[in-house]
């Protein structure tokens, strides 16, 4: 198991840019895949989550190509969404958005498929996909009550349109809906509670595939193929979050990040900063199949906030680095209405609270989010990541500040969405030790 060694550092002036956006490089690669001809991808986010994908449309008979070293270019022979039957199951690792994803895809191909993950994904829920796949008439069977991974999906041609109410703002389950829709006939409708965030409905429509948004709800129209184009994938927030968080709070540093997605159904943690008083600016540079700009950021003295309802599904991801700038703020942090936390790599939840305490911050835990009482000085600590790559980047981060010490262990997680994290942030140590 590796470990990152951390140590509070001195206030950092720094230009970053971030690795690929997850979300949308999972989303790049399997429409390319679905569609009628050749995509360049430009971008990509070579990472274990990402790459699990590429492995699971090779072994489904696509052909893809890596065109550099690192991996973020890639060309993608479009299958007309005719995919072969694997010759064994696939595994997912450690990604959720590849197996529900892919689930919706598999929903209506004509065979059936096995879906495995590692140990943390294979305690994931996989009713909230099975429900609407099975009322499409594709059939879905797991493991207990939860339907967990393994995952057989048995795929038909004959996929029927539904109207589906969806119980939770999830974007997993919205995608899957819509890719299975997609690919049956009629006019598939999918509504949520709130906004998820909508890289598929944008992306699709980039692929000139028909599909509307009205309020919350996104119809698409079945018997659809995208058309081939080349898609070029910004910057992750959520990896940027990690260091607008540790410079929002830390006065007299400086931090711009360019080149990085601003989509508004993802830019949750910039606005409940700015709600916090961090200084940011926000820039955007381009706005094509998905909003691109840079952040400015001026470290300064935050505040504790609540954040809850309809704010929730625009942070998801980034509650476990909010929660440590909560715990670096005047006051209390309220985070309310975020139950799916639990069910994430890692019950984040639980874990943010039990790493908070372990640093020596008040936390209460509520059974959806938490209070945390923020000011005191932190102290370093031995931190258990559990998996969870986003628990591993975000101590770290508290780490900076901390009194003493702070180790992560288990942080070859992080691999999964931010690879290049650890050395950048030992890189941000040696240059600048308090
Ligand atoms: C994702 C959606 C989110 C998020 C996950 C990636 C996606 O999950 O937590 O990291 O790419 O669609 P839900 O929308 O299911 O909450």
């Amino acid at each position: 198991m590796s470990e990152i060694k951390v140590r509070a550092v001195e206030p950092f002036s720094a230009e970053i840019t971030v690795p690929g956006d997850k979300s949308i490089s999972h989303r790049s690669v399997m429409f390319a895949a679905l569609s009628n001809g050749v995509c360049e991808v430009n971008g990509f986010l070579a990472s274990e989550d990402c790459l699990a994908t590429v492995n699971a449309l090779r072994a489904l008979g696509v052909n893809i190509d890596f065109l550099n070293e690192e991996r973020t270019s890639l060309r993608v022979q479009g299958v007309r969404g005719q995919f072969s039957a694997p010759n064994g199951p696939i595994d997912c690792g450690n990604s959720g958005t590849t197996m529900r994803l892919l689930s919706g895809i598999l929903a209506a191909q004509p065979f059936s498929t096995q879906l495995t993950g590692d140990e943390s994904l294979s305690r994931r829920p996989m009713r909230r996909i099975a429900t609407p796949l099975e009322q499409m008439g594709a059939k879905v069977t797991g493991q207990g009550e939860q339907i967990m991974p393994p995952l057989t999906i048995q795929g038909t041609a004959d996929i029927q349109a539904i109207d589906y109410d969806s119980p939770i703002a999830s974007a997993q389950v919205k995608s899957a809906v819509l890719l299975a829709g997609m690919q049956g006939k009629g006019k598939t409708s999918v509504t949520e509670p709130s906004l998820s965030r909508d890289h598929t409905e944008r992306m699709l429509k980039y692929l000139l595939v028909k599909l509307v948004r009205e309020g919350n709800t996104i119809s698409i129209w079945g018997d659809q193929v995208p058309e081939s184009r080349d898609i070029s994938v910004p910057g992750d927030i959520s990896s940027a979050a990690f260091w607008v968080a540790a410079t929002a709070g830390f006065p007299g540093s400086r931090l711009l990040v360019d080149n990085v997605g601003m989509n508004k159904t993802r830019v949750g943690i910039l606005d409940a900063l700015i709600k916090m008083g961090a200084q940011i600016r926000e820039r955007l540079d381009e706005s094509g199949c998905e909003p691109t700009g840079s952040i400015e950021v001026k470290g300064g003295e935050l505040q504790g906030v609540e954040i809850g309802g309809e704010q929730i599904p625009t942070l998801i991801d980034e509650v476990p680095i909010l929660a440590v700038a909560g715990a670096m703020a005047k006051g209390k942090t309220v985070i309310r209405d975020a139950a799916e936390l639990r069910v994430k790599e890692s019950d984040r939840i639980s874990t943010v609270a039990e790493n908070l305490r372990r640093m020596g911050v008040h936390v209460e835990e509520f059974a959806d989010g938490m209070e945390i009482t923020g000011g005191a000085k932190l102290q370093g600590a031995t931190i258990e990541s559990l998996g969870d790559h986003r628990i591993a980047m975000a101590f770290a981060i508290a780490g900076l500040r901390a009194k003493g010490e702070t180790v992560i262990r288990g942080a070859e997680c992080i691999e999964t969405s931010y690879p290049g994290f650890a050395d950048e942030i030992q890189q941000l140590i040696s240059n600048t030790k308090s």
